[in-house]
C-alpha cells in the first residue's frame, strides 16, 4: 500500500472494492488549496514547537507552494492510490520534498480536525460568493422599484384580487427575505469560524503546538472549545445547507410570480430573449426558463439539506467515516446557487414590466371594497356594519356586472343611506395606494423610504 496514510498494521492492502467505496478524491480534491493552507498553517506551529528547523519549515512552506500552483495549473491530480485529498497531497509533498521531511508534516494533526476545519474554510469563501451574488440579484430588485416608482399593479391574497398595490413594494417583497438571507450568512459565518486544527483524531493534542497560531494562519477566529465537537460537529455545513436551501425558496416563489406574471393571461411582463428559451418544436414559443430552473433546483437544495440532516441523525460521537457524506451534499449547492443566482439576477435586470396592463386590471375584483369600508369608519361607522355596507354594495355591482367606481348616485343610495356620492373620493386605485402610508404600507412615500432602508441592510450584511 505504497504512499497510503495507513497499513503498517495490516496483512494485505486494500481489496479494490474497499478502495472503490472508500476513494473520495473525486470530490474533495476542490478542497486541495484549503488543505495546503492547513498545512502552512500547521508547519508553522510545528516550527513554533520545535520540531521543525527554521530550515526545513522554510523548504516545507516552498514544497507546498509548488504543490498549490501544480494544483492550479492541473499539473497536480490525484492518482487511483490515492483514499482523499489529504492522502494525495501527503504523497505529492514527499514527491516534491524527500520523505525525510515531507514525513514530517503529520505530526499531530489527523484528517478527523483536517476535513473539520477546511470543510469550514471552504464554505466560508463560497458563501462569500454567494452572498455578493445574492447582493447582485437584490440590486437588480431595487433598480427595477426604482424604474418604476408609482405602477400599480392587483396585489393578491389566495392568488385573487385584494388590494391595489405598487410594484415597487412588491418586488422589494421580494428582495426583504433575500436581505435576510444575507444576514443569515453573516451570522453563520461567526459561528464558523472556528478551527478543529489540533483537535486530532478526537482527543486533541500532546505536542504542545499553538491552536490559536493555527486558527490566525487560516483566518480563523479561534480553536474549537472541545475536540471531539470539533472534529465530529455537523451542524455548522448543516446550517449553511439551510441557508442555501432558504435562498433557493425565496427564489422559487419570486420565480413563480415570474413565470405566471409572463403568461398572456396575465401579460405583467416580458423577458429578454437573451434571458428566454425556445422550444424545438414550436416555432413561436419563449419560456421563462431560468425561472422555472430556479424553481425546480430549490427541490434539490431542500434535498441536499434533508439529505446531510439524514445523514448526521444519531451518529454517535465522535468522529465515523458517514461524515464523509457531509461534503457533496453542500458543494452541490453551493454549484447550483453560483449558477442560478447571476442567472436569475440578469432575468430580473432584463425584464420588461407592462405596467398599463397592470394598471387595468388594479381596480379589477372590487379590490377597492376595503377602502370604501374604511372610508366609512372615517365617518364614525362601525366596522362590522361598514364592512357590511360595503359587501352589499360589491353585491349589487357584481349583479349589474359593474365596477364599484361604476355605481351611480341612485344606487350607492339604494345599498345605503351612509354611502352618499363623495365615496367616490377613494374609489381610484392611487387614491387607495397613497392612503395606505402606516408602516410598511404600499404609499408611494413609504414604498421609497422602504427601498432607501432595504438597500443599506443589504450593504451592510
Ligand atoms: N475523507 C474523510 C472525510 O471526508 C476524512 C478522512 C477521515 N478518515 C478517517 N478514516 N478517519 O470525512
Amino acid at each position: 500500500n505504497e504512499g497510503a496514510l495507513w497499513g503498517a498494521r495490516f496483512a494485505s492492502g486494500p481489496s479494490p472494492e474497499l478502495a472503490a467505496l472508500s476513494r473520495s478524491t473525486h470530490f474533495d480534491w476542490v478542497l486541495a488549496p484549503y488543505d495546503l493552507a492547513g498545512s502552512h498553517a500547521h508547519a508553522a506551529a510545528l516550527a513554533a514547537a520545535g520540531y521543525l528547523t527554521p530550515d526545513e519549515e522554510r523548504r516545507m512552506h516552498a514544497g507546498l507552494d509548488v504543490l498549490a500552483d501544480d494544483w492550479a495549473s492541473g499539473a497536480l491530480v490525484a492518482s487511483d492510490a490515492d483514499e482523499d485529498v489529504h492522502g494525495a497531497l501527503e504523497a505529492a509533498l514527499i514527491a516534491e520534498v524527500g520523505p525525510e521531511l515531507g514525513g514530517k508534516l503529520r505530526a499531530g494533526r489527523s484528517r478527523n480536525d483536517q476535513i473539520a476545519t477546511l470543510v469550514r474554510l471552504y464554505l466560508l469563501d463560497h458563501a462569500r460568493v454567494i452572498a455578493r451574488d445574492v447582493l447582485r440579484l437584490i440590486d437588480a430588485i431595487v433598480a427595477q422599484a426604482q424604474a418604476h416608482p408609482d405602477a400599480i399593479m392587483p396585489g393578491r391574497t389566495h392568488l385573487q384580487h385584494a388590494q391595489p398595490v405598487l410594484l415597487a413594494h412588491h418586488l422589494q417583497a421580494h428582495a426583504w427575505p433575500l436581505v435576510r438571507d444575507l444576514e443569515r450568512l453573516r451570522d453563520w459565518s461567526v459561528r464558523a469560524a472556528v478551527s478543529p486544527y489540533g483537535g486530532g483524531a478526537l482527543a486533541g493534542a500532546t505536542l504542545g503546538l499553538d491552536p490559536q497560531l493555527v486558527a490566525d494562519r487560516l483566518g480563523l477566529a479561534r480553536p474549537a472549545e472541545n475536540s471531539i465537537d470539533g472534529t465530529s460537529a455537523r451542524d455548522v455545513v448543516a446550517e449553511f445547507a439551510f441557508v442555501t436551501a432558504m435562498i433557493g425558496v425565496d427564489l422559487s416563489r419570486f420565480a413563480e410570480d415570474i413565470i405566471i406574471w409572463n403568461t398572456r393571461e396575465f401579460g405583467f411582463l416580458t423577458l429578454d430573449d437573451g434571458y428566454s428559451t425556445g422550444s424545438s418544436i414550436m416555432p413561436q414559443k419563449k419560456n421563462p426558463d431560468i425561472a422555472e430552473l430556479a424553481r425546480g433546483k430549490a427541490g434539490r437544495l431542500i434535498g441536499n439539506l434533508s439529505g446531510l440532516l439524514a445523514t448526521l441523525k444519531a451518529l454517535p460521537l465522535a468522529y465515523n467515516r458517514d461524515l464523509q457524506e457531509d461534503k457533496e451534499p453542500v458543494f452541490d449547492s453551493v454549484a447550483t446557487l453560483e449558477v442560478v443566482l447571476p442567472a436569475f439576477a440578469g432575468m430580473v435586470a432584463t425584464a420588461r414590466f407592462h405596467t398599463e396592463r397592470m394598471a387595468e386590471l388594479a381596480p379589477a375584483g372590487f379590490s377597492l371594497a376595503t377602502d370604501v369600508a374604511e372610508w366609512l369608519v372615517k365617518r364614525g361607522v362601525p366596522f362590522r356594519d361598514a364592512h357590511e355596507v360595503s359587501g352589499a354594495l360589491v353585491r349589487a355591482c357584481e349583479e349589474r356586472g359593474i365596477g364599484l367606481e361604476d355605481a351611480d348616485d341612485a344606487l350607492l343610495g339604494a345599498v345605503s343611506p351612509l354611502l352618499d356620492p363623495s365615496v367616490r373620493e377613494v374609489l381610484s386605485i392611487e387614491g387607495s395606494v397613497g392612503s395606505r402610508a402606516g408602516a410598511g404600507g404600499t404609499a408611494g412615500v413609504r414604498v421609497a423610504e422602504q427601498r432607501s432602508e432595504l438597500t443599506a441592510r443589504a450593504q451592510s450584511a
